[in-house]
């Protein structure tokens, strides 16, 4: 490969260098400068109205043939890149040169990570998908590799239809069922339904997961907030609620932990048909149960007023986009369209894949060996607090992958992020997703990325962190980690006086 500065693309350009990747093997150089001229038209090297040298004295210059430059020319001048008239070297023409794109901010590889809506993506069953995957490509049927039902493949509806009833207490038949791309898209795709039938808004608890308001307001929703306490969402606030549906997490409320209390669960339920509303339930992380029984999913309770989402973002992994949807009749037609509409349907071959995990039985033994793992950081979490942080409860244990730690209201919680983000450490703030009623202050701590012999390490950096915006003083350490331990109960205490 040799790069070229050619003196005639010199004199060309009013004096100025314009360089040239050039691979002058044989065989190679048609192609290789058609594609270095084109490119040097495309990022502004050669601006539009610069006059190219005549062919025979380029052709000199590279000490190629004048057909190789002439050929050269033709092809971009079909392709638009050129304009020639006759007897004259060819002028740029005026191709808009495209802006060079901003570097992407790299996201964040955190050393101590405590972000709460990641699963360990290290323990994704990378076998068993194999297994799964070479099986589904073996056995699907040629009308699998074509366009389908928008709705996703009925092989993976049924399996799902199964493993809801039997786990989460779905009832629901395959046809009423669609694969999204998460629970992203669904709620994609039920906002657009929403707005499509004349809604303005959309409900949410309050706090919840920020970015998910993103989704319908995207698609022009606005969102409202209806405040969470200990029993879930505040059913008695709902008649204040204008907006024709309501997002919430009642099996692990997120953040706060909360599980939503039976009277409430009923009181929603009510609401919902008395005042013709549909319920989201985002169903993120109801496979992680430690201390009790799951809780089955609300719209076992009534699956003509509840959309159900799932998803395989924290069973699996959030790289695989995969979710479901299982849906009231009366919205089965409108979200085919939507999703039809907007690609065609999910990527069939993945669909498959996951229909035979789970109809083998390998999705249900990946999820207990997750559960098993996750168990243990959660109990290793709950020790390192109780050592390090011993005056914050952490809410919300019982279930999914993090927990709450709430904090005084004149704890400022961004802070603390900015504060960790500095040493290395991902951490969430409370109060950025309250979304009305009182802000409330307090650390979502994630625990599913931090291995059983880390936590403690990670536990005592993050009490530095509070020690260090909450101007509490360290307490004495009781034993010597690595980095120096410094729980904030004086912090809490002067805070709530
Ligand atoms: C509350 C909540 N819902 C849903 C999801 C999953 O979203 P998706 O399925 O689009 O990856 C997450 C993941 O972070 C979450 O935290």
């Amino acid at each position: 490969m040799e790069t070229l500065a050619t003196p005639l693309l010199e004199e060309a350009t009013g004096g100025r260098d314009v360089f040239l990747d050039l691979d002058l093997r044989r065989g190679q150089l048609r192609r290789n400068l058609r594609g270095a001229i084109r490119e040097a038209i495309q990022d502004g090297r050669l601006a539009t109205g610069t006059r190219l040298p005549s062919s025979r004295r380029l052709a000199t210059d590279l000490r190629v043939s004048r057909g190789v430059v002439a050929d050269t020319y033709d092809q971009l001048t079909a392709e638009g890149y050129l304009e020639t008239q006759p007897r004259q070297a060819p002028l740029v023409a005026g191709v808009g040169a495209a802006p060079p794109l901003p570097e992407e901010p790299a996201r964040p590889t955190w050393a101590i990570d405590f972000i709460a809506t990641t699963p360990d993506v290290e323990l994704f069953p990378r076998r068993a998908w194999i297994r799964a995957t070479e099986r589904a490509l073996l056995k699907a049927p040629n009308d699998a590799l074509d366009y389908g039902d928008h709705r996703g493949r009925i092989e993976l509806r049924r399996a799902l239809s199964g493993y809801l009833g039997r786990v989460r207490g779905v009832r629901i038949d395959p046809e009423r069922m669609a694969i999204t791309q998460g629970f992203t898209q669904g709620l994609d795709l039920v906002s657009r339904v929403l707005l499509a039938r004349g809604a303005a808004t959309i409900a949410f608890e309050s706090p919840s997961q920020a970015t998910g308001w993103g989704t319908p307001g995207a698609v022009g929703l606005r969102v409202e907030g209806v405040p969470v306490d200990a029993d879930g969402v505040r059913t008695d606030l709902l008649d204040t609620v204008t907006a024709p549906a309501i997002v919430v997490t009642p099996a692990h409320q997120f953040p706060t932990g909360a599980v939503m209390a039976p009277e409430r669960r009923a009181e929603l339920v009510a609401w919902a048909n008395r005042a013709n509303r549909l319920i989201i339930e985002d169903d993120y992380d109801a496979e992680y149960r430690y201390d009790r029984n799951g809780i089955g999913a609300i719209q076992g309770l009534d699956p003509c007023r509840v959309i159900h989402i799932g998803t395989a973002s924290k069973t699996l992994a959030p790289g695989i986009r995969l979710g479901w949807m299982s849906l009231p009749d009366e919205m089965v037609d409108e979200i085919r369209a939507a999703k039809g509409a907007q690609d065609s349907g999910s990527p069939a071959l993945e669909q498959l894949a996951l229909a035979e995990l789970i109809s083998s039985g390998d999705y249900d033994r990946h999820v207990a060996r997750a559960r098993h793992v996750y168990r243990q950081r959660r109990d290793a979490l709950i020790a390192a607090l109780a050592e390090h942080l011993p005056g914050l409860e952490p809410h919300g244990a019982a279930a999914g992958l993090h927990v709450l730690l709430r904090l005084p209201e004149n704890v400022d919680d961004v802070a603390i992020q900015a504060a960790a983000a500095e040493r290395g450490i991902g951490v969430n703030p409370l109060s950025p997703m309250c979304r009305s009623g009182p802000v409330e202050r307090g650390l979502v701590v994630g625990y599913s990325r931090l291995t059983v012999e880390r936590i403690d390490e990670a536990v005592a950096a993050l009490a530095e962190c509070l020690a260090d915006v909450g101007a509490a003083s360290a307490p004495p350490q009781r034993r010597s980690p690595r980095r120096a331990s410094a729980a904030s109960p004086s912090l809490v205490q002067a805070s709530s006086s």
